[in-house]
C-alpha cells in the first residue's frame, strides 16, 4: 500500500472541540470522522486497529468456548416489557416506531433478547453451561457524549452472556470470563486491573471493572499498587484453578469511588501501597442470577425431574473506547510519538524512501522491500509521497506505525536504516528486520 493512495486524511492542527489526547490523535491522524452529536464513521486506519482488537477479543473468546452469534443492533420492546426495564431505560434508550407503529428500540445492551433466544431452545441441565456472545453495535443515548469515541452513543461492544445451572457453575462461568479478560488486555498491550464494582442498570451481585489506568480516565480509582505485580500465568481453565486466580486478585483492596469506603482503605491498605488515580473502564463483567430469567421464564429441567430458573452473567468489552484507550495508555507526550502494539498497528511497518526525481533506486528498492515483507505477512506501508524528510517522520510518529525503514542515500548494498519508532536507528540486513518482526508477532 503506498500513502499517497490510501484514505488517510491529516489534520495540520488540533480540532479545538477534542479536549483529550487519543481524541485529539484520531482526528489528527485520519482514523474517525463525526457525523453526528456521538456519533462516528470508522476511515481506514482507525477502522483497522479496531478490527484488530475485536480479532484479539474474539480469538479469547473462543478459548474459554464461548460460542459466536450475532444478534440485530434493533430489538422489539415486547421483551424489554417482560423484564421490565423498557420503562427503568429511561431517556438513554432510543425508541423507534415502525411503520406500523410498533415500538422498537436500537439495543443499547441484550440481556433480554438473548434470553429470549436461550429460553426457545434450551431446556435441560444437559445443555448447560452455554457461553454465548456477539460483537456488535449498540447505541446509548448518552446525556453528555465526550471524548470522541470514548463515550459517545453508537459503540462496538462484544458483550456475552452466560447460562448455568446454579450457582457454583455460574461463577465458574464468571472466573472463566475474568480470566479471558485479563489475557485479552495482556494482547493489547495493557494492564487492566480488575475492581470491585457497583452492577448498575444490569443488576446483581458480583461484579468487576476491568480498569487501566490514564489521567484523563473517567473512573476515579483507588487500589493497593501491588495489584499490579500479579498475573495469571499459571491458570487453566479449571474451577479451583480460576477461583484461586481471582481470589488473588481480591485480596487487594482496589475499587472505583462508587465502591469507596476510605475507613476500608486506610485499615487494608499500608500508606506507602496506596494508589489513588484515574482509569478508563474498558471492560465489565456481571453476575446477576435469576435476575432476567425469572421474569423471561427461563428455565431448564433438573435430573430429578424439577424445574428451575439459569443462572446468568453478563460480560462486556468495549472495543470501540479500547481503540481509544490504548492512545491513551500509550501516547509518548514528551516526545509527540504514538507507538500502536504491534498486535493492534494499523500497519506494522512504514517504508520510507527519501525520493529524489533525478534518482528512482529508493522507490524501486522500497517496492523491493515491501514485496518481501508481504511474502512474510508483514504488513508495511510505503511513504511514496515527495513530502521532506522531517514532515514523513512527524507523519508516522502521528500514525504510530511501530516500525520503520527508511531508505536514504546512506543506506548501502545489503545494510537497511531501520527504526523502532521510539528507539535509536540501526542498520540492518532485510532477513534481520524480518526476523525481528516475525518473532514480536510470534509473542502476541
Ligand atoms: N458510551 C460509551 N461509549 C463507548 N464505550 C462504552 C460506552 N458505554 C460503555 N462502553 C463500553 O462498554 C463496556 C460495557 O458497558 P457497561 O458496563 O454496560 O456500561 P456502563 O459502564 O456505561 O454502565 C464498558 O466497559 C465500556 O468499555
Ligand atoms: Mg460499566
Amino acid at each position: 500500500m503506498y500513502i499517497s493512495k490510501s484514505f488517510v486524511p491529516i489534520l495540520k492542527n488540533n480540532p479545538s472541540e477534542a479536549k483529550i489526547k487519543s481524541h485529539q490523535l484520531m482526528l489528527r491522524a485520519g482514523m474517525i470522522k463525526q457525523s453526528a452529536a456521538g456519533i462516528y464513521s470508522w476511515l481506514p486506519l482507525g477502522f483497522k486497529v479496531m478490527k484488530k482488537i475485536e480479532n484479539i477479543v474474539r480469538e479469547e473468546q473462543n478459548k474459554i468456548g464461548a460460542q459466536e452469534i450475532l444478534m440485530p443492533t434493533i430489538q422489539s420492546s415486547e421483551i424489554w416489557k417482560e423484564s421490565g426495564r423498557y420503562d427503568d431505560y429511561g431517556e438513554e434508550m432510543l425508541r423507534i416506531k415502525d411503520r406500523q407503529n410498533r415500538e422498537m428500540l436500537y439495543g443499547p445492551t441484550n440481556e433480554e433478547l438473548i434470553t429470549d433466544i436461550f429460553r426457545s431452545s434450551i431446556k435441560s441441565y444437559k445443555s448447560l453451561p452455554q457461553l454465548l456472545y456477539h460483537i456488535q453495535w449498540k447505541f446509548r443515548d448518552e446525556l453528555r457524549p465526550r471524548f470522541g469515541i470514548m463515550r459517545c452513543r453508537e459503540f462496538y461492544m462484544k458483550d456475552a452472556y452466560s447460562f448455568d445451572v446454579n450457582d457454583e457453575d455460574a461463577l465458574y462461568s464468571y472466573n472463566k470470563f475474568f480470566l479471558s479478560y485479563l489475557r485479552t488486555f495482556k494482547r493489547l498491550n495493557l494492564t487492566a486491573i480488575p475492581m470491585a464494582a457497583d452492577t448498575g442498570p444490569i443488576g446483581g451481585n458480583l461484579s468487576h471493572e476491568f480498569i487501566i489506568l490514564a489521567d484523563t480516565g473517567e473512573s476515579k480509582i483507588f487500589t493497593d499498587k501491588r495489584i499490579f505485580e500479579l498475573n495469571d500465568d499459571e491458570s487453566t481453565i479449571e474451577k479451583k484453578s480460576l477461583e484461586d486466580l481471582r481470589k488473588k486478585y481480591e485480596k487487594f483492596y482496589a475499587v472505583t469511588d462508587e465502591k469507596f469506603n476510605k475507613n476500608d482503605f486506610e485499615k487494608e491498605v499500608s500508606e506507602e501501597n496506596r494508589l489513588i488515580t484515574k482509569g478508563i473502564e474498558v471492560g465489565h463483567i456481571f453476575y446477576f442470577g435469576d435476575k432476567y430469567s425469572k421474569p423471561l421464564n427461563a428455565s431448564v429441567d433438573l435430573p430429578e425431574g424439577k424445574k428451575s430458573f439459569v443462572k446468568m452473567g453478563s460480560y462486556g468489552v468495549g472495543v470501540s473506547r479500547l481503540v481509544g484507550a490504548i492512545i491513551e495508555a500509550k501516547y509518548n507526550d514528551k516526545d509527540e510519538i504514538m507507538k500502536w502494539p504491534l498486535s493492534v498497528a494499523p500497519y506494522e511497518l512504514a517504508i520510507i524512501p527519501m525520493i529524489n526525481k533525478n534518482d528512482t533506486s529508493a522507490m524501486e528498492k522500497a517496492n523491493n522491500i515491501y514485496k518481501k515483507l508481504e511474502e512474510k505477512k508483514i504488513e508495511a506501508i510505503i511513504d511514496d509521497t515527495d513530502e521532506n524528510f522531517s514532515s514523513k517522520i512527524k507523519k508516522f510518529n502521528l500514525i504510530g506505525v511501530p516500525y520503520r525503514i527508511i531508505l536514504g542515500k546512506k543506506s548501502e548494498e545489503d545494510l537497511i536504516e531501520f527504526q523502532e519508532i521510539d528507539k535509536e536507528t540501526k542498520n540492518l540486513s532485510l532477513d534481520k528486520i524480518i526476523k525481528i518482526l516475525t518473532e514480536q508477532k510470534e509473542k502476541i
